[in-house]
């Protein structure tokens, strides 16, 4: 591997925070310590690993599918089993995609440059900013200095559903405050990893506002984020004409959440678009524009 690789490969590490994987299980034990009435072990606290390791090995494997973790079976204080949803405070990393889907981020870039196909890279729908911090480190890493990478989100959350085909899909910072990450914050992530500069855009707002009036030219890379039909379609009927030929199309929920997928589908038929869907992992999905 070389340099640039290699850190490509550190910030992949990062931004799903593997280094420090070990303290979100430690978390996971004190909650579920204190949600079952029992006293927290220093020693297991110490040494998680070999104390726990069913639970570390867990968390490592959803990290790389980017797959929920946060859910702990425990006994409460009368020995009745329960679930606990930590996710509003124990989801820790800087993206919720998991290495796969990293990976394929990186995949696209890379053929991007090799074949020179021009464009800016977007993802509608950043939550924390860890997707597009990754494409800003890829074009530093490659010095690939006349590309925009393009950051969209409300930086308040998902919007109440308002259409009939997002019914039953209400994550809204009300529902899920997690969700909600702010400008600021994500701007500080940017430069958490020095990666904050004039190479780096927000467009703040729904994308409904934001996406049909942005000054975006071409696009190599358009990835889809926002979960929601409404969102996905947003995106598609902004930005679908911009992607380049030879550019990726990345699609996150495709899997997991059907009115995104739907969404895709109709698109997809209503323009006529049949170059094949490829699957990246039990959610995400892309497709390459050959025109
Ligand atoms: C699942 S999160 C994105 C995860 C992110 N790509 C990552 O790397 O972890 C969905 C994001 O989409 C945003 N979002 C969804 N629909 C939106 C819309 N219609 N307008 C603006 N932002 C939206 C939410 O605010 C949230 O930050």
């Amino acid at each position: 591997m070389n340099a640039q690789h290699r850190y490509i490969e550190l910030l992949k590490n990062s931004l799903l925070n593997e280094p420090y994987l070990e303290n979100e299980v430690r978390l996971l034990y004190i909650f579920g310590m204190m949600a079952s009435g029992r006293p927290v072990d220093t020693d297991v606290v110490r040494d998680i690993n070999r104390r726990l390791p069913d639970w570390v090995e867990t968390v490592r494997l959803a990290r790389q599918e980017g797959r929920i973790w946060w859910n702990l079976n425990v006994n409460d204080a009368t020995g009745n089993p329960k679930t606990l949803n930590l996710r509003n405070f124990c989801e820790f990393s800087h993206t919720m995609v998991g290495r796969k889907r990293l990976d394929n981020i990186t995949n696209c870039l890379d053929i991007v440059r090799t074949e020179n196909v021009p464009g800016d890279l977007i993802e509608t729908g950043a939550w924390r900013g860890g997707a597009t911090i990754l494409m800003r480190g890829y074009l530093s890493a490659w010095e690939m200095n006349d590309r925009t990478v393009w950051v969209a989100d409300s930086f308040e959350g998902l919007p109440v559903p308002s259409l009939p085909q997002d019914k039953g899909y209400d994550f809204s910072a009300t529902k899920i405050p997690i969700l909600s990450i702010s400008l600021e914050e994500v701007q500080e992530n940017f430069r958490r990893y020095s990666l904050l500069d004039d190479q780096v855009r927000f467009l703040k707002g729904w994308f409904c506002d934001t996406l049909p009036k942005a000054p975006i030219g071409q696009l190599a890379v358009l990835r889809l984020d926002g979960d929601l039909y409404e969102s996905t379609m947003d995106g598609l009927n902004a930005l679908y004409s911009k992607v380049s030929p030879g550019g990726f199309v990345i699609v996150d929920d495709y899997g997991d959440f059907a009115p995104c997928r739907n969404a895709v589908n109709e698109f997809r038929q209503l323009h006529g678009i049949n170059e094949p869907i490829e699957k990246i992992d039990w959610t995400g999905v892309f497709w390459r524009k050959l025109s």
